[in-house]
């Protein structure tokens, strides 16, 4: 059964759309479903996904890594936002992955993602990946603090559906490590790739600003800093911000 890839001109989200699909029919692993147009795209805590009809790509894939213990659901998280750099790579610099799965151009977002993990018991089942990357929009409306777009960096328009193509090689032959065993290469991939890895920058939890530097990230997906007195600090997504 060949993963598939469905292309769509409009639906409210394509993680929506998927969901609905894997509760209707058997739906083969790996399979795409990506649309022109989102017009209730959805971001992380809540937030709405803007992307302009027919610039960028917004897409969701499906994965079932049933041998993969809800602890390791991380592992989804990098395959997918080190694939997006991977692919990103192949057209500019200074792209970085910022935890946890953000992709990042300089200090500008050009993709984030979605990822909603269904589990049956104590192991993963369906995992579905929503991502929507910055293509060809020539500017940006919305509140989104910093967004960037590939065309903003290239100064021209990328074929949408060569780049939707090539994501999925690569996103299939990293999925291939997971299912091999050979999941450390892709977390050292994914290391590698992060944004503010060396130094030290300002963060900011619910206590307040501080700086520290990047100290590891544990296999369950928790972010680790080191402050300047050597003291550490772990968090969870969201109990920390990135300050510019
Ligand atoms: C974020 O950074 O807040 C996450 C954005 C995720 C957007 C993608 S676009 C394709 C998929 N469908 C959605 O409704 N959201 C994700």
């Amino acid at each position: 059964n060949l993963p598939k890839l469905i292309h769509i001109s409009e639906t409210s989200s394509t993680n929506t759309y998927m969901h609905d699909l894997l509760a209707r029919e058997e739906v083969p692993e790996g399979s795409c479903v990506w649309a022109d147009f989102q017009t209730a795209g959805r971001g992380q805590i809540g937030n709405v996904w803007e992307s302009e009809a027919g610039k960028n790509l917004t897409f969701s894939i499906v994965l079932y890594p049933t041998f993969l213990p809800a602890n390791r659901q991380f592992l989804i998280s990098e395959l997918s936002a080190y694939s997006v750099k991977e692919l990103l790579d192949r057209y500019t610099s200074d792209i970085t992955v910022k935890w946890p799965n953000d992709v990042y151009w300089k200090d500008r977002k050009i993709c984030g993602m979605l990822i909603e993990n269904d589990l049956a018991g104590q192991n993963l089942y369906a995992s579905v990946s929503g991502i929507g990357i910055n293509l060809n929009q020539p500017e940006f409306r919305g509140d989104a603090p910093n967004p960037v777009s590939l065309y903003q960096i290239l100064g021209h328009e990328v074929d949408r559906e060569k780049l939707m193509k090539e994501f999925l090689d690569i996103f299939y032959a990293n999925y291939l490590l997971i299912l091999e065993g050979r999941e450390e290469e892709l977390q050292d991939k994914y290391l590698k790739s992060l944004y503010r890895k060396d130094g030290f920058f300002v963060y900011e939890d619910a206590n307040g600003r501080f700086e520290a530097a990047f100290d590891g990230i544990e296999p369950t997906g928790h972010l680790l800093l080191r402050l300047k007195d050597g003291s550490r600090r772990r968090y969870e997504f969201k109990e920390v911000k990135f300050i510019l």
